[in-house]
C-alpha cells in the first residue's frame, strides 16, 4: 500500500489494523511519513507506542523490524556480527582437506555467508514491498554510548563494514523510536525525530481501543472497567494501569462471566491490572468500593 495521502487518511489506515488513532497522532505520523523523519515517541508503559509501529507496518504492508533496547547493548548485537563458531567450522575443514590457500580462505570467512545481519543492518536492505519500518523500542533502556551510535546510523542510513564495505539503504527505513521516560533521552538525537507523547486515553477513546480490542466484552461492563481504570489513573500509585491493563482486565472479567463490577470482584482480579504490591494494598479495605462509587457516579449523566 502507498504512503496515507492525508491526516485522515491515516488515521483510518491506522483504524483498519485496530489502532485507534486520534488526531494529533495521525498528524505526527503523517508528517513523520511525508517528510522521511524518524518518530519518536515517550509515554508511561502500556500507553500503545510499540503498537504504533505494529499496524503502521501492517497498514503499508512493510516489513516491521524491531530492535529492542536493553542496558548494554551495543553494535555487535544490533547491527551485525561475525558468525564465529561457523568460521572456525570452515577454518578446520579446509585444514583437514589440505586446501590451505590462505588469502581464498579469509575471503570466504569474511564473506556475507558468515555474516549476521542485526536489525538495524536488516532494514537497510532493499525490499521489493518498500523500505521497512524500523522500530527501536525502549530506548530509555540503553545506554548513552550506544544513544550516539544511533544518532549517527540514523543521519546517513549506512553502515560500515570494514571486511565488507559500506552498505547503504536505497531507501531509508521509517523509523519509530519509543521511550517509557524512565531516564531523558539526549537532545540530539530528540532532535533528529518528530516528538510526539502518547498519554492515556480520554473515556471515550478508551471505550473505541476496547472494542476494538476486546470486542466481546458488553458494553455495559466495558464502560465500568474503564470509568474504573480511568478513576484508578487519577490515584497516587507506583504504577498507573495502562490500555494493555484495561484489555487484560476486560479479558479476565469475561472469562470469569462477570457481568457488573463489585468490591469482590475487584480484589479478586486485581492483579490484571496493578503490578506492584504497594498499589494492591492500596485498594484494599473500602477504598475499591470508593473508587467504584466514583468510576460509576461519573456514568451517570449518559
Ligand atoms: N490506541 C490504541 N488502539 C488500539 N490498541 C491499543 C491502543 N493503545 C494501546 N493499545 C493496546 O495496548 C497494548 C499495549 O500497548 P503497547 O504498544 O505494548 O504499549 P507501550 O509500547 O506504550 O508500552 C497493545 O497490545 C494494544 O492492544
Ligand atoms: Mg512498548
Amino acid at each position: 500500500m502507498t504512503k496515507p495521502i492525508s491526516i485522515d487518511a491515516v488515521q483510518q489506515q491506522l483504524g483498519a489494523e485496530g489502532y485507534v488513532c486520534d488526531r494529533a497522532l495521525g498528524t505526527v505520523v503523517f508528517l513523520a511519513l511525508s517528510l522521511g523523519r524518524p518518530l519518536f515517541l515517550e509515554g508511561e508503559a502500556g500507553v500503545g507506542k510499540t503498537e504504533i509501529a505494529k499496524a503502521l507496518a501492517a497498514s503499508l504492508g512493510r516489513r516491521l523490524i524491531r530492535l529492542q533496547c536493553y542496558e548494554g547493548l551495543d553494535a555487535s548485537s544490533a547491527v551485525y556480527e561475525w558468525n564465529f563458531p561457523a568460521q572456525m567450522i570452515a577454518i578446520r575443514t579446509a585444514e583437514a582437506a589440505g586446501t590451505a590457500d590462505r588469502a581464498a580462505l579469509q575471503a570466504e570467512l569474511f564473506s556475507k555467508d558468515f555474516l549476521i545481519e542485526r536489525p538495524l543492518l536488516d532494514a537497510m536492505r532493499p525490499d521489493e514491498n518498500g523500505a521497512p519500518v524500523l522500530l527501536i523500542d525502549e530506548l530509555d533502556r540503553t545506554d548513552e554510548p550506544f544513544e550516539a551510535y544511533l544518532l549517527e546510523a540514523l543521519s546517513d542510513f549506512q553502515v560500515t563494514i570494514p571486511e565488507l564495505g559500506t552498505i547503504k539503504a536505497p531507501e531509508p527505513p521509517i523509523v519509530i523510536l519509543t521511550s517509557n521516560r524512565t531516564r531523558e533521552v539526549h537532545d540530539a538525537l530528540k532532535r533528529r525525530c518528530l516528538y510526539h507523547w502518547v498519554d492515556y486515553p480520554d473515556f471515550d477513546r478508551e471505550m473505541e481501543i476496547l472494542s476494538a480490542r476486546a470486542p466481546e466484552a458488553a458494553k455495559n461492563l466495558s464502560r465500568e472497567v474503564v470509568a474504573f481504570v480511568q478513576q484508578l489513573r487519577t490515584e497516587d500509585l507506583f504504577k498507573k494501569p495502562g490500555v494493555a491493563e484495561t484489555i487484560d482486565w476486560a479479558k479476565c472479567l469475561i472469562a470469569l462471566d462477570v457481568l457488573t463490577l463489585s468490591p469482590e470482584v475487584i480484589a479478586d482480579t486485581l492483579g490484571a491490572v496493578l503490578k506492584y504490591q504497594d498499589d494492591i494494598a492500596k485498594l484494599q479495605g473500602s477504598e475499591a468500593k470508593r473508587l467504584l462509587d466514583q468510576a460509576r457516579a461519573s456514568l451517570e449523566p449518559s
